[in-house]
């Protein structure tokens, strides 16, 4: 498994929405560890492209990360707590709220498309044709007859998971190994269920479950920013660790300006779990979008993305923090603007 033969057991996160770019992937992959790209919220023309520049830069093995879609989902199938009218209700009744907001920037807000695949069918079909080394999901459990099709081009298969029995539902279907993520990460928690509330405890606490469960290669993300944190986590069990928000500032990331700057901002002094953004639960510095909508914003993804866009396209477009996106994981401070061979390197240093 190529997450237990890194030279640098350090795995560069997927960041769908920017932050990943072909650079980044290729940086981190040279650097001895394994770089992702990430094809979340990306069409599959798109991402074609951004895996051929990762071809054509690099000779080492490098990842794809796919959304999984409630339909491809078999976890959620079982189970999804907002449905029909109601969720169409309560998606309406969010749209109205940040419509006042949107108004100010002068945006009108789309309405929810919830039936957006986010062209799993061809982004399925492209990983297989272009027989990338590596593809994790994030968001849930594709069916097993999915694992298995893409594992016969050769391409290993990762599972991201937030509590035991994800991970024993992924072992089922035969991945080649978790990705466990805990509280602490920046970004979307990638639990199955989009209802769920996902366990707050500590992330090596996790990894010590998973591991006395589950006999695949581990791979823990979540809030890491110190060698100490490696050697922790690599002792409770993990292969490897998963960095996305040390990433963000690095040269090579194609993180906004307005993020970039909110990162190295003072005035920013905390990140929460808000489902405020996206329907998701995901973490992201507080400002006056996690602090207006917080409260409110329904479980229903990707609708709740959808109908926020425009504000936040509108609010980057005037270089406003505060009606942005600006995932954060607790370790955001440890960010800094280096080259991501030297993130990668300095984090593994101690090892
Ligand atoms: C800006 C940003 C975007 C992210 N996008 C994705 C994504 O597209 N797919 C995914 O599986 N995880 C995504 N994540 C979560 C990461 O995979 C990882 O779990 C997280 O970054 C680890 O925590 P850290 O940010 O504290 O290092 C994202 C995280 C961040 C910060």
């Amino acid at each position: 498994m190529v997450v237990s033969e890194l030279d640098v057991p350090v795995v560069g996160a997927p960041m769908a929405g920017g932050p990943s770019t072909p650079e980044l992937a290729a940086a981190v992959s040279d650097a001895g560890g394994l770089g992702f790209l990430a094809g979340g919220m990306l069409d599959a023309a798109a991402l074609r492209e951004q895996i051929a520049d990762v071809w054509a830069s690099s000779e080492r093995p490098f990842g794809v990360n796919l959304f999984v879609p409630a339909i491809a989902n078999t976890y959620a199938a079982q189970s999804r707590p907002l449905d029909g009218a109601d969720r169409a209700r309560a998606v309406s009744d969010y749209r109205d709220r940040l419509s006042t907001d949107a108004a100010r920037f002068g945006v009108e807000l789309a309405e929810a498309r919830p039936d957006d695949t986010d062209d799993w069918d061809l982004k399925v079909d492209l990983v297989i044709s272009e027989r990338v080394p590596v593809v994790s999901f994030t968001f849930g459990l594709p069916s097993a007859d999915v694992v298995h099709e893409i594992q016969r081009s050769g391409t290993q298969v990762i599972v991201t998971v937030t509590d035991v029995d994800e991970a024993r539902a992924a072992a089922d279907h035969e991945a080649d190994a978790l990705c466990v993520q805990g509280p602490d990460a920046g970004g979307h928690r990638g639990t199955f269920d989009e209802a769920k509330e996902p366990s707050t405890g500590d992330l090596a606490e996790l990894v010590a479950s998973v591991r006395a469960l589950v006999d695949l290669p581990i791979i823990a993300a979540g809030g890491v920013s110190k060698p100490e944190r490696v050697a922790q986590l690599r002792a409770a069990g993990a292969d490897a660790v998963q960095i996305g928000t040390l990433l963000l500032l690095t040269p090579e990331a194609g993180t906004h300006l307005v993020h970039r700057r909110a990162l190295a901002d003072p005035a920013f002094t905390q990140t929460a779990v808000t489902r405020a953004f996206s329907g998701r639960l995901a973490r992201s510095l507080v400002n006056d979008y996690v602090r207006a909508h917080d409260g409110h914003a329904p479980a229903a993804y990707p609708e709740v993305g959808q109908v926020g866009r425009a504000l936040r396209q509108a609010a980057a477009g005037a270089e406003d923090p505060q009606w942005f996106a600006l995932w954060a994981g607790t370790g955001w401070r440890q960010a800094r603007p280096v080259p991501a061979a030297v993130v990668v390197r300095d984090l593994a240093a101690a090892l």
